[in-house]
């Protein structure tokens, strides 16, 4: 098995911009002050994109576990392996973690409640835990795809192995 199944492929290559996306629009709305009327719509955008990223993640991690995969990368040490294999379990769980908090903060606050009746956001929620949470995993998410980019352009560039054809296009 040369690549991963195309929806595996379409759905990763989907997510890129739309994870990034996730954390700049996140990012943006919470350096908003809370009593700007419009920043509840940016919220509502923001959780309906990151239901998305939700909904498509679990059809892909469904995919994952019930297709044939490439086998196992071999850099050529144990750990490096394992650490290979690590950081792929470590993002999906991190992105099902962000949305859980995400999803928690939101009820928790009644957010939808409050994009019904037009109203802005109470300060209370910028101590909320599942807010503090939800920082914390997006923070740890983008440290963890720069490595998984980083790792991904020193194999093609570097060591030259062909890895990125794994998760492209073309005959398996
Ligand atoms: C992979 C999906 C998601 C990503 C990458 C993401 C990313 C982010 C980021 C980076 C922030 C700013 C955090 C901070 O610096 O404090 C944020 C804020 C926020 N997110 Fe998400 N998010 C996702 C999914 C969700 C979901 C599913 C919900 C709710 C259903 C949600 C609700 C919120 C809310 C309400 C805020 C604003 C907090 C505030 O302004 O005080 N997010 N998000």
């Amino acid at each position: 098995m040369k690549r991963y199944h195309f929806l595996i492929v379409i759905l990763h290559w989907l997510m890129v911009p739309m994870i990034f996306m996730a954390l700049f629009m996140g990012n943006e709305i919470a350096n908003m002050a809370n009593d700007i009327d419009f920043k509840i719509d940016r919220i509502d955008i923001h959780m309906k994109a990151g239901m998305l990223i939700a909904g498509l993640m679990l059809i892909r991690l469904l995919t994952r576990i019930f297709s044939k995969n490439p086998a196992e990368v071999d850099i050529g040490h144990p750990v490096l392996n394992k650490l290979g294999v690590w950081t792929h379990y470590l993002l999906y769980m991190l992105v099902f973690m962000i949305v859980a908090s995400g999803i928690s903060m939101s009820l928790g606050a009644d957010i939808p409640g409050l994009i019904l009746s037009s109203s802005t956001l109470p300060d209370s929620i910028s101590d909320m835990p599942q807010r503090i949470a939800h920082g914390i995993l997006t923070k740890i998410l983008f440290v963890v795809l720069l490595g998984h980019i980083g790792a991904s352009l020193y194999h093609q560039f570097i060591k030259k192995d062909g890895l990125f054809s794994r998760m492209w296009f073309g005959k398996r």
